[in-house]
């Protein structure tokens, strides 16, 4: 058997590490590892290959960056050589991004099985580009993994049989549980002790000059009685630049390795995002989450974990960060199957010595 991996973005590094490794661990199948290139900073991809021990990439397909539609393409017609020339038994893409969608479409014209790990998740919103990624590769996937079981619900509700879903658990709480104890216990020097953590690149809450001023504004607001730390996105620099927006005293930082960010989650008083995987990995941390979107894909971690929707409302913001402040966060627990396993269940499902459709 031969399996082809595909990742492309940051969030997919975390996903396809523990993956390959579990797979790895069972004799007899061999891996190829394609990266579109979807994201090709450093900082963005090779410090993560590095830090999570992924094996350097058979094909660098290196896309770069573009609108959706000439970057989904790119990827497509770049992929389908590779696909035709390796012959692969099955094909594993991860989470939500460009290049998920992309090499799934291609795949399925090719007749070659899909296996969609991170399946099932939705916002019920359309208007994030994420969420018409993983309604296409979920309908287009063969094999099914998914994170909670609100996910198997929501792909049965859309027709999917449920002899293709398989709940396995979380598979970047897998990273994180290997990783946590490298992570560094140093504070970087300059690190304030008590500190709120920021990351922000949602299209919805930086593409917009008013929007992303108002976040910048409550930011700087919080930032008064609590250090905020910033490791800001390209995306969002871009922005800042472009829109003459000024951060004032909020501590920026160039985005951060693996280990390096898992430890300021750690430590951090609370942390502020929009990203999906930090509400996933902040719930596991049992450390407060405020998340800055009126909806999530992932909502095991408001009903279960410590995630908070505080919308794109500012007071919100500030009335929810002033709960923690004073002692008072939101308790959580750890989702079912977010145990550092689902990885391996995953290989053995695909191995065929595990059934476990739900
Ligand atoms: C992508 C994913 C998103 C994920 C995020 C994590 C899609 C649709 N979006 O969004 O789901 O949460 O990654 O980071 O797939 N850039 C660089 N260096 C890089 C990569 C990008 O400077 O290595 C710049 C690009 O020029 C671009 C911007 O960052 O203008 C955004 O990159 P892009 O790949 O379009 O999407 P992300 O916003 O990173």
């Amino acid at each position: 058997m031969h399996i082809v991996h595909v990742v492309g973005a940051r969030p997919n590094f975390m996903k396809v590490a523990p993956v390959f490794r579990a797979i790895q661990e069972l004799s007899g199948i061999r891996q190829t590892l394609v990266h579109t290139g979807q994201h090709y900073d450093d900082n963005l991809s090779d410090v993560f290959f590095r830090q999570l021990d992924i094996p350097t990439p058979d094909v660098n397909l290196s896309v770069g960056s573009g609108t959706h539609a000439a970057q989904t393409a790119l990827i497509m017609s770049s992929f389908e050589p590779v696909v035709n020339e390796r012959k692969p038994d099955l094909v594993l893409v991860y989470g939500d991004v460009n290049s998920t969608v992309a090499a799934s479409l291609v795949c399925a014209k090719l007749q070659v099985p899909i296996g969609h790990v991170e399946a099932g998740l939705r916002s019920f919103d359309r208007t994030m580009p994420e969420e018409i990624n993983r309604l296409v590769t979920d309908q287009l996937a063969d094999f099914l993994f998914t994170p909670s079981q609100d996910a198997d619900c929501n792909l049965q509700r859309e027709g999917i049989a449920k002899e293709r879903i398989y709940f396995v658990g979380n598979v970047m709480i897998d990273s994180l549980v290997r990783l946590l104890p490298k992570a560094p216990q140093q504070r970087p020097a300059g690190m304030p002790d008590r500190y709120a953590l920021v990351t922000l690149h949602r299209p919805a809450n930086v593409d917009q000059p008013a929007g992303l001023k108002e976040i910048l504004k409550s930011l700087g607001e919080i930032n008064r009685d609590l250090a905020v730390v910033f490791p800001v996105h390209p995306r969002t620099r871009q922005r800042m630049q472009m829109f003459g927006l000024d951060p004032g005293k909020l501590m920026l930082l160039d985005p951060l390795p693996y280990l390096e960010f898992l430890a300021l989650q750690r430590d951090a008083a609370v942390v502020i995002t929009d990203s999906g995987g930090i509400q996933e990995e902040t719930t596991y941390l049992g450390v407060p989450c405020l998340t800055l979107r009126k909806k999530t894909e992932r909502p095991i971690t408001v009903s279960v974990g410590t995630n908070v929707l505080v919308g794109d409302d500012p007071i919100r913001l500030h009335a929810e960060v002033s709960k923690i402040m004073e002692g008072n966060p939101k308790k959580g627990s750890i989702p079912a199957l977010w145990d550092g396993h689902a990885s391996g269940r995953i290989a053995e499902i695909l191995a065929g010595k595990r059934g476990g459709a739900i």
